[in-house]
């Protein structure tokens, strides 16, 4: 039995976003800035789109700019900020515990003169928003905190977080990475508070290359390609009209149903969880209780993640140790700043979901993972002995 389980990584495209996406490539194939009949057709494509994606987000068809992926919306967001508010302040907020995007841009301005604060999190990922308010100060200019974080699924809060930063400043701009998020919690921006807003298209059933980064109205911050003036001025460079109306299929589909969809997630996330606790001993949870729908977390003491991984692969199931972009260097940031002991970060495993796994694949899912870890915990002990 084919069981996906790394849709935190990347997703697969729906038929009916890849025959969108066809289409724009061979028949829809027009620049949107041409002025003839071919033109008009994909400008119309466009503005499709971007009124799909905003209604996602509860915002206007203005303040969403495509990108190419969350790590170019991520870090326009960290350069436009601190290239057009450097002068006003010196002080970033974030977190130990985003994604590389916004942790290497981090670094970079800080070689730039920024004065940028890493937030902690405790044993779940979870974010103290009395730190937060401890960490504001005049000097402030940017809080940038994600929604949902990709290894342990943690939830942030990110409505107190405005209230924080209004009670010091309402002017602080307050960006989240949402692209973890996006389509399996509210990501109404008013709501939340935000000014900007990340997000990614593979996460959701659209294709690789695509991403929207929302903004706004009447912010305005430096743009980071300046060439033909695209995207309102904001982001220059041809449209990518199939990655772009793929997007705004992928958002169709996944507004319709929302909420059926993430009680089922819910649902298959639940099963394997208490498969997991009931057969297999020797556990840590690293999830928290209120997590996302779409990420389980658990560490298999006196056993190697990676090991597993290839272990469970043999039967034609697909997880993963920790996010696709870190997994490949040593340790999980994730997991180091959340202070687990290094054998539990060594064993621990991402399960991550979408609506096409079923409960049934968990039953498998948790035979053959029992079956792995009865037989890695064997041999480790053999050797042991010798
Ligand atoms: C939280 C988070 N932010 C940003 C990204 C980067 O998105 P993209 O792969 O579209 O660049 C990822 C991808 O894993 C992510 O999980």
């Amino acid at each position: 039995m084919f069981v996906y389980l790394d849709n935190s990584a990347t997703t697969q495209v729906k038929p009916q976003v890849a025959d969108i996406m066809a289409k724009t490539m061979t028949e829809d194939f027009g620049n949107p800035s041409s002025l003839h009949r071919m033109g008009v057709r994909a400008e119309k494509l466009l503005k499709q789109a971007r009124t799909q994606v905003a209604g996602a987000l509860n915002a206007s068809s203005d303040e969403v700019f495509f990108t190419s992926c969350g790590t170019e919306s991520d870090e326009t967001v960290l350069r436009g900020v601190w290239e057009s508010r450097r002068k006003q302040g010196k002080r970033i907020i974030t977190t130990a515990v985003e994604h590389p995007a916004i942790l290497r841009s981090c670094e970079y301005l800080q070689r730039q003169g920024a004065d940028v604060v890493y937030l902690p999190v405790d044993r779940y990922c979870r974010l103290d928003v009395e730190a937060l308010k401890a960490a504001l100060t005049p000097d402030t200019i940017l809080v940038s905190v994600m929604h949902v974080n990709n290894e342990a699924g943690s939830i942030f809060p990110l409505a107190d977080i405005r209230r924080a930063i209004d009670a010091v400043d309402p002017s602080i701009l307050f960006h989240t990475d949402a692209v973890q998020s996006f389509e399996k919690l509210d990501t109404d921006v008013r709501a939340l508070g935000v000014d900007m807003l990340s997000l990614s298209g593979h996460k959701i059933h659209a294709a690789k290359g695509i991403g929207a980064l929302y903004v706004k109205k009447d912010l305005h911050i430096q743009p980071f390609l300046l060439g033909g003036g695209q995207e309102k001025g904001f982001r220059s460079g041809t449209e990518n009209l199939p990655g772009i109306a793929g997007l705004g299929e992928a958002v169709r589909l996944a507004e319709e149903g929302k909420r059926e969809r993430i009680s089922h997630i819910a649902k298959v996330r639940a099963r394997l969880l208490s498969l997991i606790r009931e057969n297999i001993p020797d556990i840590a949870v690293n999830s928290p209780e209120d997590g996302v729908c779409s990420v389980l977390n658990v560490s298999f003491l006196d056993c190697r993640g990676e090991v597993l991984l290839h272990a469970l692969e043999q039967d034609d199931i697909y997880v993963s140790t920790g996010s696709a972009c870190s997994s490949h260097k040593k340790g999980s940031h994730v997991l180091t700043a959340m202070g687990l002991k290094p054998e539990e970060i060594e064993g621990a495993v991402r399960f991550s979901f979408c609506e096409d796994n079923t409960e049934e694949q968990m039953d498998y899912v948790c035979e053959k993972l029992k079956a792995a870890v009865s037989s890695q915990r064997r041999l480790r002990a053999a050797f042991k002995k010798r």
